[in-house]
């Protein structure tokens, strides 16, 4: 499986139809849903919460939850939609998450952590992978993270994605939990030079490509989320720079395709918003692109908005230059 560069798993962001509006930008980065409780995940509408586009593959599916029944379950059920991998969440702060005891908080127990990946490596065939953080409120500490890593290792998990900034369970927000506790990326490659088998993943603030150069020296892969959730488009300089992929869609001829899925997911019911909205940034960076989201976001949360919205937003996608011209 490569996970050379992968899209972070986005709450409200990474659902089906953005990963399938990013897959249409690369073929080559590894794609995450967003955190899917293992409760939502058994008892709740699987079509609607787990399904997903053949497209979007190769895709991994993050659960949260710390009861080892329930995880192996949700691993199964994975494995049996056709999921590439399964990733557990141990780096959410946020205070619902600690409520159900799953994400960051996780990181203070690591025999838990060690026994739910067992439950789910026995109970599947596909990869099952950590997403962590470097540590937590005043735990950041080397030898702290490097025993959590072994200690899942022994579970039988080979990769682990680390957000190289500690999570503050208390006090912060889970936004500030993003930006305030500061960036330490040397513990992550100590981690990678202590482990050498094992599959680094870098995460955090990265959004250059020099950066993501850099960090592959050192690691196996990153994982990115702000920076392309963001500017979309930036995912064509990572297929250029990063997998010599020579001729990339440009950016009309990816709302042409993205059109043409929402033609076939609003015939099937889907709101014109709950895909246009992950296409806000398609033009970010370029002459107009103020013009572009303001248009976009007027136009397709309309509460009645049917497929004829749709196209007329299609048809402003595929002239963005007259666009700005007329609503400029
Ligand atoms: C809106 C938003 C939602 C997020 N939801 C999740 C999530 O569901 N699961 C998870 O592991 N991390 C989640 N994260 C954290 C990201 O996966 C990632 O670790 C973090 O944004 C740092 O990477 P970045 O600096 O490249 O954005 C979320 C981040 C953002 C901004």
């Amino acid at each position: 499986m490569k996970r050379i560069v992968s899209v972070a798993p986005m709450m409200d962001c990474t659902d089906r139809h953005d990963r399938f509006f990013l897959r249409l930008i690369s073929k080559n980065v590894m794609l995450y849903s967003e955190m899917i409780a293992t409760k939502s995940a058994i008892h709740g509408d699987r079509k609607k919460i787990l399904s997903y586009s053949p497209e979007e593959k190769p895709l991994a599916l993050q659960v949260g939850g710390s009861d080892k029944k329930e995880l192996s379950e949700v691993a199964k059920i994975a494995e049996d939609m056709g999921y590439d991998e399964i990733n557990i969440n141990l780096g959410c702060p946020s205070k619902k998450v600690q409520k159900n005891k799953f994400g960051a908080c996780l990181m203070k127990e690591p025999n838990l952590v060690s026994e739910c990946i067992n439950e789910m490596v026995n109970s599947c065939k596909i990869p099952v992978t950590a997403k962590t953080r470097i540590g937590f409120d005043d735990t950041e500490d080397f030898d702290y993270l490097n025993k959590f890593v072994l200690k899942i290792k022994e579970s039988g998990c080979k990769t682990f994605i680390i957000h190289a900034r500690k999570a503050i369970l208390k006090g912060l927000t889970p936004k500030q939990n993003l930006n305030i506790p500061k960036l330490n990326y040397e513990m992550v490659y100590k981690i990678k030079k202590e482990n050498p088998d094992l599959e680094i993943i870098i995460n955090g603030g990265i959004s250059k490509i020099d950066e993501i150069k850099n960090h592959l020296k050192i690691c196996n892969g990153v994982m990115i989320g702000r920076a392309i959730y963001q500017n979309p488009y930036f995912l064509t300089d990572i297929e250029k720079e990063i997998f010599n992929v020579k001729n990339n869609p440009t950016r009309e001829e990816i709302a042409e395709q993205l059109l043409k899925y929402l033609e076939k997911e609003v015939k099937l019911g889907t709101k014109v918003n709950h895909i246009m909205r992950h296409a806000v940034g398609l033009y970010h960076g370029q002459p107009g692109s103020k013009n572009w989201k303001r248009y976009l976001s007027d136009n397709m949360m309309a509460r009645d908005s049917d497929f004829q919205k749709a196209k007329h937003i299609m048809t402003v996608v595929q002239n963005n230059e007259k666009v700005n011209q007329t609503i400029a």
